[in-house]
């Protein structure tokens, strides 16, 4: 049982402490809020991030920015939605004979922009637009990477117990027996985002750099906890173990150059793996995340720390639970509690709490034997900390970079600084690993 005056009190605490922890920002000058809830701006600035590589449009990202109701969940995604249903239809006009190229960027965006109607909606798990959603992208995106010079090549690698999800995107087009054997990126997302986002985020820049790149996806990414029904797991080698068996199958990689690219909470999937799976040459982390769980927990205020370290399930449970009730829940709550219990497969946060625990680099640094690039964002909201952790374990395999928040990079994972972010670590790469 539960005293509900002193779940009330913590209640109170909880929406006061993050009103405060969501406050984006220390330099002299902030950016220019895209939107007055912080969630929805850095979401916003995600999407417009992609223009760069070919997935976006800066002014139709803006325009629709302008109609999102802040805290409303609905009105993000219906604003999406009518985004990318304009973006699909706009392929009508054009000639794909003569177009291929506006068909292309027609359809990155268009897929760009259902994931973004997508983003907020894992609260209700039987919304049939997760997966409507889920597949409008999906048919997009590989219409567009059919368009591209060099085709992107769907793939799908058996694992332990499940399958992986893949796209090959070869520097090269398929020319004889003896292709030319090039670096190769593997790259991974994390927390929420798709694969198809990985090739707007570092996947274009990498090819234009000489590297192949192969994303996917594991348990309680996208596209697998959809078809799979699989919540995330800690062994994250059993899924890029099998990737790397399946680079040695192919004649244009050089598996003596490869990178293994984590983003956001891949960051952390893939120093783990790292740790297990020595034919990695390189590590990119962006950025360094050391423990998960702990992470995770810092950000509720003490006495709900409190709670879960003292197992009271129920109570804690109850204390999220009601503050989620309330629709001035912060976004950035709502939307981290809803993504973890549906992306992790779990009812309860306590539960989520306990999973997280698990994922720790405590112990494993040792065995990571490749050279680790450790990312840091100065005004990270999520992992604050968490990069000097990790580059402290590492010792001598790491290297460390802080990313400013005065140069626009300070965010979490450097969205909306895709150029700065691909320079820093395109030169490290090029320096571990040579670029031949
Ligand atoms: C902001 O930056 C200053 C100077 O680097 C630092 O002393 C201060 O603690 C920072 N404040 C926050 C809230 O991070
Ligand atoms: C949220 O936005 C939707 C769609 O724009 C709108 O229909 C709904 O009334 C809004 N909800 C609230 C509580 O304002
Ligand atoms: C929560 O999940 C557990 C384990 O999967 C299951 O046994 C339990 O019935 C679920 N509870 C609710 C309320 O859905
Ligand atoms: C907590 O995690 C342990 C394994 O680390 C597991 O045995 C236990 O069932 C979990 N408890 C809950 C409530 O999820």
């Amino acid at each position: 049982m539960y005293c509900s005056s002193s779940l009330v009190a913590t209640f109170g605490i909880l929406m006061g402490y993050l009103a405060l922890v969501s406050g984006a920002g220390n330099g002299t000058v902030e950016m220019v809020p895209l939107s007055s809830d912080d969630s929805f701006h850095f979401e916003i600035l995600r999407i417009l991030g992609h223009a760069r590589y070919g997935g976006s449009d800066i002014a139709e990202v803006l325009t629709a920015a302008g109609g999102i109701e802040p805290g409303n969940f609905t009105s993000f995604s219906s604003t999406f939605l009518a985004l990318a249903e304009r973006t699909h239809s706009s392929v009508d006009s054009i000639n794909p004979a003569q177009d291929r190229i506006s068909l292309r960027d027609a359809f990155f965006s268009a897929s760009n922009y259902y994931r973004a109607a997508d983003f907020y909606l894992h609260g209700s798990w039987a919304d049939p637009l997760i997966n409507d959603l889920w597949a409008k992208q999906a048919a997009s995106f590989q219409t567009a990477i059919s368009l591209l010079p060099v085709p992107g090549q769907l793939v799908s690698i058996k694992a332990d117990g499940f399958e992986i999800p893949a796209i090959f995107y070869a520097v090269d087009p398929p020319r004889g027996r003896s292709p030319k054997r090039r670096p190769t990126l593997i790259v991974g997302n994390g927390y929420d985002g798709s694969q198809e986002e990985m090739l707007h985020v570092v996947g274009l820049a990498a090819l234009e750099r000489g590297w192949n790149v192969i994303t996917y996806e594991g348990p309680g990414q996208p596209t697998v906890r959809r078809n799979q029904n699989l919540g995330f797991i800690t062994e994250w080698e059993k899924v890029v173990t099998p990737v790397v068996d399946y680079l040695h199958t192919r004649r244009d990689v050089d598996t003596d150059r490869l990178g293994l690219y984590g983003y956001s909470f891949g960051a952390w999937l893939a120093t783990r793996a790292a740790a297990f799976e020595h034919r990695i040459s390189a590590v990119v982390a962006i950025d360094g995340i050391y423990d998960v769980g702990a992470s995770f927990l810092a950000q509720l205020p003490h006495p709900l720390q409190d709670l879960f370290s003292s197992s009271r399930q129920q109570e804690l449970d109850a204390a999220i639970n009601q503050a989620l009730a309330s629709p001035h829940a912060p976004t950035q709550l709502r939307w981290a509690v809803e993504q973890g219990l549906w992306s992790f497969k779990l009812n309860s946060s306590y539960a989520f709490l306990n999973k997280t625990k698990e994922m720790t680099m405590e112990g494993l640094t040792e065995r990571v034997t490749a050279p680790v690039f450790v990312g840091a964002a100065e005004d990270d909201i999520f992992f604050k900390g968490q990069p000097e952790q990790l580059k402290e374990a590492l010792g001598s395999k790491a290297t460390f970079y802080e990313f400013k928040s005065e140069d626009g990079s300070g965010s979490h994972c450097q969205v909306g600084a895709a150029v700065t972010l691909n320079r820093v670590v395109f030169s490290w790469l090029d320096e571990v690993l040579g670029n031949k």
